[in-house]
């Protein structure tokens, strides 16, 4: 091959304290899982001498264990960009301990190469091949890898025997110019490719191989309960409706949907469905249930960032990829979520609320207004863009404790003008076409669970007219109640309403 096979440990030691990392992947697939675990241990040992060393962050989406977790629990992390799911780092995001910047995770790529997040030192990219040319053929995932590799001051790959080199063919990767030079991305359905199945980096630039055999970082999968069930339900007899009522072509259109076991459900009920054709994805991580309906024959195509299944599954593809070759397809993050592309297509896309309020204005991200959960990932590149935005979640969390219907979101992550469907486990309540008033009935109606809806309505009827009917002094009551005494259902509007 001509690079240096060297260890993970001699990797990281080409890493410095204030250095940024670039990293390939998109949830924990793809992520490189070797080198990060060694930067843990040398920032441990430097911290132990007395001396300073955190590094800066960045990826395509979150990551595995071996990246947010060790490096968080090591406190190695300064700064770290777009989005991540590990709940050590949430804790030090929270405590004030990382510098967190959420993102879009289409805007990720540009913004480093629009030079908005710093200069990047290493990219560290896992990889089933590379050849003596400097063509890196990536893993189940593609994220921001070509950005990172292309601009950094030099390139570690991790060649990962963990994964096939089947996946040599299975990616389409793309970089755009930026502007004013950029073109239009030509992706008229979801199975055009546009670009080359390998990452072309400057062969002098890899500094090193490092030799791995680790498997991706999968989440485990909680067990469909009767909440998600019934909320799946809902959007898939919801959007049955719509394609009888001429309102989404018959021929149905391509679907974004996120991860987590309503996505689960959901696409579970959409599949089972004999009124919806056999449908195409476009959309940023694909995981078990779809790989599931592809085999079925019912979803006839995956565009995605990222292959973000079990382990089990994703062997499976690896060895029946003559069947599966022409039926997926890897890219970029900046291209599985371009809003360009989102719009042209005509996505239906289905993402999940923390909280909802009265209107329409969703909450993805931030507990009580101040606690960040996850962040925004892919959901606002895809529900301002779509054809047909829907948000789901159950009506309660917390036994009951937490009402998700709110009279107003508590931290805004997509606005009423880009959300057009609701959904809980009590129904649908369909925004289109409809004054603030008329969605503030069809969502206390449809959506909140019956233990809020006079609440919901005393707030209403207690507020101020207006084109939207709100009483600042009690707009947040509700959490309010819930931090001081643990439940929503305890609120009192006479304290709070002026
Ligand atoms: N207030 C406080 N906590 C709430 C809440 C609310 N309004 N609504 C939900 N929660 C809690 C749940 O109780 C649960 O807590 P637990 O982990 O302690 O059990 C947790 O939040 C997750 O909720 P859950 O109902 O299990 O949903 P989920 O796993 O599907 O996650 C989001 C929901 C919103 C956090 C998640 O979808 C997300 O991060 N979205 C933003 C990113 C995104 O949309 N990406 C696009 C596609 S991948």
């Amino acid at each position: 091959m001509g690079y240096h096979i060297i260890s993970a440990a001699e990797a990281a030691a080409l890493v410095k304290d204030g250095d940024t990392i670039g990293l390939s992947g998109f949830t924990p697939a793809g992520t490189p899982k070797a080198v990060t675990p060694e930067i843990a241990k040398i920032a441990e040992a430097e911290h132990a001498a007395g001396r300073p060393f955190k590094i800066n962050i960045l990826t395509g989406a979150s990551t595995g264990d071996s990246c947010d977790g060790v490096l968080s629990r090591a406190k190695a992390i300064r700064f770290r960009a777009p989005y991540t799911t590990n709940p050590d780092f949430r804790k030090a995001v929270n405590n004030g301990e990382i510098a967190y910047n959420d993102l879009h995770l289409s805007q990720m790529a540009q913004r480093v190469r629009y030079n908005f997040l710093g200069h990047v030192d290493t990219a560290i990219i896992e990889a089933c091949d590379v050849t003596p040319d400097g063509k890196i053929y990536l893993t189940a995932a593609v994220g921001i890898a070509p950005t990172v590799a292309r601009l950094a001051d030099r390139i570690i790959v991790e060649l990962n025997a963990a994964h096939s080199k089947n996946m040599i063919g299975m990616h389409d990767v793309y970089e755009p110019q930026d502007p004013p030079r950029r073109r239009a991305i030509e992706i008229y359905k979801p199975s055009d490719r546009i670009g080359v199945p390998y990452v072309q980096v400057d062969p002098a630039k890899i500094v090193g191989i490092v030799e791995v055999n680790k498997p991706d970082e999968a989440r485990a999968f909680t067990a469909p309960d009767p909440v998600t069930d019934r909320i799946g339900q809902n959007v898939a007899d919801f959007l049955a409706a719509d394609m009888r009522a001429g309102r989404i072509p018959d021929t149905f259109l391509p679907l974004q949907s996120g991860v987590g076991n309503i996505a689960n459900a959901v696409l579970g009920a959409l599949g089972r469905n004999p009124d919806i054709p056999a449908f195409q994805m476009y959309t940023e991580v694909l995981q078990d249930s779809v790989v599931g309906l592809i085999k079925q024959g019912r979803v006839k195509f995956g565009s995605t960032c990222s292959l973000s299944v079990t382990n089990e599954c994703l062997n499976d593809i690896y060895g029946n990829i003559d069947f599966f070759r022409d039926k997926l397809v890897l890219r970029p993050s900046e291209i599985s979520n371009n809003p360009e592309v989102v719009r042209r297509l005509g996505l239906i896309t289905i993402n999940t609320a923390l909280e909802v309020d009265l209107y329409g204005n969703v909450n993805s991200t931030h507990v009580c207004g101040t606690k960040m959960m996850n962040g925004i990932g892919g959901s606002g590149d895809f529900t301002r863009s779509a054809y047909l935005s829907i948000f789901t979640c159950p009506s309660v969390a917390k036994e009951g404790k937490i009402s998700a219907i709110v009279p107003m979101v508590s931290h805004h992550d997509h606005s009423e003008h880009s959300v057009s469907i609701i959904v809980t486990e009590q129904g649908v309540a369909d925004l289109r076409g409809k004054s603030p008033m008329e969605r503030a009935e069809l969502i206390i109606e449809h959506c909140a669970h019956p233990s809020y809806r006079e609440l919901l309505w005393d707030y209403v009827k207690g507020s101020a007219k207006g084109h939207t009917r709100h009483s600042l002094s009690a707009a947040f009551a509700m959490h309010d109640t819930f931090l001081r005494t643990g439940d929503m259902r305890l609120t009192k509007w006479e304290e709070y309403i002026k």
